[in-house]
């Protein structure tokens, strides 16, 4: 018999799980919080010491424009960033996400988070959608590179094919969404799923927030893994405000535990 509110939670969203085919998982910096990176917003997050030491807002650090008129400011933020991201790898709930592709017809993964985690942790249908700081993009030839990390890197870095201006291939601030990965969104939506995960994210982007809030209104359980409240905790029908490692764990313990 389960004896506390988390464990029958989690008995709920297994069973929730065993009449699954197909399952979408929403997630966002809280994902990687326990492999050690700071999150966006919140305790310790990137964004709370609004104003940067160039006397511009982070957002405008990290925004399209800046990149376009004062890259060399972007790049220094992005390469602070990547120095908070690097040594890190990932957690035992982005492997606990791959492990479940063994389970189900259909496992996809939405990210925001720009670290690769779900990658490197086996995911093969995953949707980058703010895609990857270690890929890079010439702006001049188009030319693409993918680099471990930045540490070999000289900041700005230059293109090796035609010594022009790289940036990462990651949606800044007022730059859109790339058609590619929107497209495979869609094609993943038209399919449909039988359950929505939001892990770890305060789903502040409408493209977020909007999968969620749609399952719940046409009654597709939808669970949301978060220790606080976010934009979409009123659409869940399982909140579990606990983290994303102790969660996504116990519900692999549940579905692999030897039945009597
Ligand atoms: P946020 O930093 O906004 O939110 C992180 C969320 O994770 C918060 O709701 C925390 O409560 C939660 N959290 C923290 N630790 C957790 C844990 N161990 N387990 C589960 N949840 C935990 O990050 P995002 O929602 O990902 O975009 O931010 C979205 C976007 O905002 C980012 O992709 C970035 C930023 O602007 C761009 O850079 C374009």
């Amino acid at each position: 018999m389960p004896s506390t509110d988390f464990e029958r939670q989690i008995e709920q969203v297994a069973h929730l799980m065993q009449n699954s085919d197909s399952i979408l998982f929403i997630t966002g910096a809280g994902i990687s919080a326990e492999s050690g990176l700071p999150t966006y917003r919140g305790i310790s997050g990137l964004y709370n010491d609004q104003h940067t030491e160039d006397g511009v807002r982070i957002e405008e650090a990290l925004s399209g424009s800046m990149m376009q008129t004062r890259p060399e400011i972007t790049w220094k933020y992005m390469a602070q960033m990547e120095a908070a991201f690097r040594g890190k790898s990932y957690n035992r709930a982005h492997e606990v996400i791959a492990l479940l592709e063994s389970k189900f017809e259909r496992v996809c993964v939405l990210t925001q988070n720009v670290d690769g985690f779900h990658h490197k942790a086996g995911s093969t249908n995953v949707i980058d959608i703010h895609g990857n700081m270690n890929d890079l993009l010439c702006l001049s030839c188009r030319y693409e590179t993918s680099v471990p990390d930045y540490s070999g890197v000289e900041i700005p870095p230059i293109c090796t094919n035609c010594g022009g201006q790289m940036r990462p291939d990651v949606v800044l601030f007022e730059e859109m969404l790339s058609t590619r990965k929107t497209t495979h969104l869609n094609q993943e939506f038209q399919k449909g799923f039988d359950m929505v995960f939001s892990v770890g994210t305060t789903s502040v982007f409408p493209y977020i927030a909007h999968p969620v809030v749609a399952a719940y209104h046409a009654n597709i359980p939808t669970i949301e893994i978060n220790p606080d409240r976010t934009e979409v905790s009123e659409f869940v029908h399982i909140k579990i405000a606990e983290k994303a490692v102790a969660t996504l764990n116990a519900i692999w313990m549940y579905l692999n535990r030897s039945t009597p």
